[in-house]
C-alpha cells in the first residue's frame, strides 16, 4: 500500500471522520474508506464501481481521458508495434521485460504446453454440435481442474505457475478445437514449429486433407490481436476472476468465471455483436436509418463497436487495431464483402458525426478486431472465443498479483437494501 501523507474529512450529521488517501503512481488519489462501516457505520454506493478501486495494482495503467494504456510501464503502441504476444505475456507475468534466453525458455515452456489431456476429446463430443464455441470454452476451461488435478493448488508456488502456463499454452488449442467441433471437422493438434498465433490459426484452418499456409500478414495480425486484448486492468472480467479467486477458488475454475463473464455483449460479446449489426445494417444506404436509432432515446439500439466505459477519446488500441485492419483487408479486398464496406463507411460517419463526437463515442478495440477476423473467414461466434484466449494472460497475471498480496481477502460488497422491512408471515390460507 502506498504511503498515505493527505486525509479527507467525511462530515455526517455533528461527527468527522478522517480518511487517508492513497497517492498512485499515475491516475486519481484514492480515498481509503475500508475502517469507514466500522467507525461511522454507513456504507458506500457506488454500482458499476464508476468511482472505486477494488485492488492495489502495478500491472495495467489506463488513462482514458488522454487515451493512454501501458503494461508495467510501456506504452500499448510500443508492445503491439515492436514486441509480440509471448513477449507481453512474459511481461504481465513476471513485471519485466525478457531476456533472449528466458524468452527462449518461456517460448519453449509454453509451445510445450500447447497439447490438451486425450481424454478431453471426450469432454467435447458431449457438447451439442450447435452449442457456441464460447459455452464449450467455460465448460472445457472449467473442466481442465479435473484433468489437471497437479495444479490446483493456489498455496503452492510451483502449481500456480504451472497452471500459469498451461492456460496459456491450452487455451488456443481449447478455442480452435470449439470451433472445429462445431462446424463438424476433426480437431487439428498443435504443431511445436510454428509461433503461437501461426499455430492457432494452422489449428482453426487446416484439414487432414490439406495443410494450411499460414500467411505471415495473417499471422501478425492475429498477434496484434492477442496483444492488444491480452490485459485490460479491473474490467468486469477480470474483476470475476479476482471475485472468485478471493474464495480461495482454483485458477481453471476462476478462468471459466472469467470467460463466462467476458461472453456478454458490453464486454467482450461486442465484437460478435458488432459484425451482427453490420449483417443487419446490410448495405451502405441503411446507416443512416442506423444512426438515427443509435440517437433516438426511446430505442434500446447502441452502436456496438463504439465507446468504452473508461476511454473518452480513441481507444489506444483500437489506433493499432485500425492499422492491423487495413493492412489486412488490402491483402484480401473488402471490393466483394458488402459487409467490410458498412463497416469503413460506419466509422467514417460516427467519427464526423456530432452526437458521437460529443459523447466521446469512438470505434472501440472491437470494432475493428471483429473486422479483421471476419476478412480471415472466422465465423462471428469464434470472435469472444479469440478474446477470452488473449485475455487470459491479464486474467491470470491479475490472479497471480492477488494470491501473492498478504492483504487480499474474500471480496464481499454491501448493498443499499430497499425492499420490505420485517413483517409477518402469512399462513397460505390468509393470504
Ligand atoms: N451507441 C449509441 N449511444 C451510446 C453508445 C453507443 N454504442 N454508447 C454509449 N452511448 C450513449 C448512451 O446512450 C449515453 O447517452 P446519455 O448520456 O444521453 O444517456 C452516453 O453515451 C453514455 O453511455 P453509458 O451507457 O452511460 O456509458 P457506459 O460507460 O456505461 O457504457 C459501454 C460503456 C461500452 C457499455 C457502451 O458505450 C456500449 O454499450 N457500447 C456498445 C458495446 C460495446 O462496443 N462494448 C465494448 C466495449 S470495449 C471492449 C471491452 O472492454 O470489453
Amino acid at each position: 500500500m502506498s504511503e498515505t501523507k493527505k486525509t479527507a474529512t467525511l462530515t455526517i450529521d455533528d461527527a468527522s471522520y478522517d480518511l487517508p488517501v492513497h497517492s498512485p503512481t499515475s491516475g486519481p488519489d484514492v480515498l481509503d474508506i475500508r475502517k469507514l462501516y466500522a467507525q461511522a457505520g454507513v456504507f458506500t454506493y457506488d454500482p458499476g464501481f464508476t468511482s472505486t478501486a477494488s485492488c492495489e495494482s502495478t500491472i495495467t495503467y489506463i488513462d482514458g481521458e488522454e487515451g493512454v494504456l501501458t503494461h508495467r510501464g510501456y506504452a500499448i503502441g510500443d508492445l503491439a508495434g515492436k514486441s509480440h504476444y509471448l513477449e507481453v505475456c512474459y511481461l504481465l507475468l513476471y513485471g519485466t521485460l525478457p531476456t533472449t534466453t528466458e524468452l527462449e525458455e518461456f517460448e519453449n515452456t509454453i509451445t510445450h504446453h500447447t497439447m490438451l489431456h486425450e481424454q478431453m476429446v471426450n469432454f467435447f463430443r458431449g457438447f451439442r454440435r450447435d452449442a457456441h464455441p464460447m459455452a464449450i470454452m467455460v465448460g472445457v476451461v472449467g473442466a481442465m481442474s479435473a484433468f489437471y488435478h497437479d495444479s490446483t493448488d493456489i498455496n503452492d508456488p510451483r502449481q500456480r505457475e504451472i497452471a500459469s502456463h498451461r492456460l496459456i499454452a491450452k487455451m488456443p488449442t481449447i478455442a480452435a478445437m470449439a470451433y472445429k467441433y462445431t462446424i463438424g471437422q476433426p480437431f487439428v493438434s498443435p504443431r511445436n514449429d510454428l509461433d503461437y498465433a501461426s499455430n492457432f490459426l494452422r489449428m482453426c484452418f487446416a484439414v487432414p486433407a490439406e495443410d494450411y499456409e499460414v500467411n505471415p500478414i495473417l499471422s501478425r495480425a492475429m498477434d496484434r490481436i492477442f496483444t492488444l486484448h491480452a490485459d485490460h486492468e479491473q474490467n468486469a472480467s477480470t474483476s470475476t476472476v479476482r471475485l472468485a479467486s478471493s474464495s480461495g477458488a482454483n485458477p481453471f475454475a476462476c478462468i471459466a468465471a472469467g470467460i463466462a463473464c467476458l461472453w456478454g455483449p458490453a464486454h467482450g460479446g461486442a465484437n460478435q455483436a458488432c459484425l451482427e449489426m453490420l449483417k443487419e445494417i446490410g448495405s451502405v444506404d441503411r446507416i443512416p436509418e442506423y444512426i438515427a436509432r443509435a440517437k433516438d432515446k426511446n430505442d434500446p439500439f447502441r452502436l456496438m463497436g463504439f465507446g468504452h466505459r473508461v476511454y473518452k477519446n480513441m481507444d489506444p488500441r483500437a489506433t493499432v487495431m485500425k492499422e492491423s485492419a487495413d493492412e489486412v483487408l488490402e491483402l484480401l479486398g473488402v471490393e466483394d464483402n458488402p459487409l467490410l464496406q458498412v463497416a469503413k463507411e460506419l466509422e467514417q460517419i460516427a467519427l464526423n458525426d456530432p452526437y458521437f463526437k460529443d459523447k466521446k463515442l469512438f470505434p472501440n478495440v472491437d470494432f475493428y478486431s471483429g473486422i479483421i477476423l471476419e476478412a480471415m473467414g472466422f465465423p462471428t461466434s469464434m470472435f469472444t472465443p479469440i478474446f477470452a484466449l488473449s485475455r487470459t494472460v491479464g486474467w491470470i497475471s491479475q490472479w497471480k498479483e492477488q494470491l501473492s498480496d498478504p492483504a487480499h481477502k474474500i471480496g464481499r460488497p454491501r448493498q443499499l437494501y430497499l425492499g420490505e422491512d420485517v413483517r409477518e408471515y402469512v399462513d397460505i390460507e390468509n393470504r
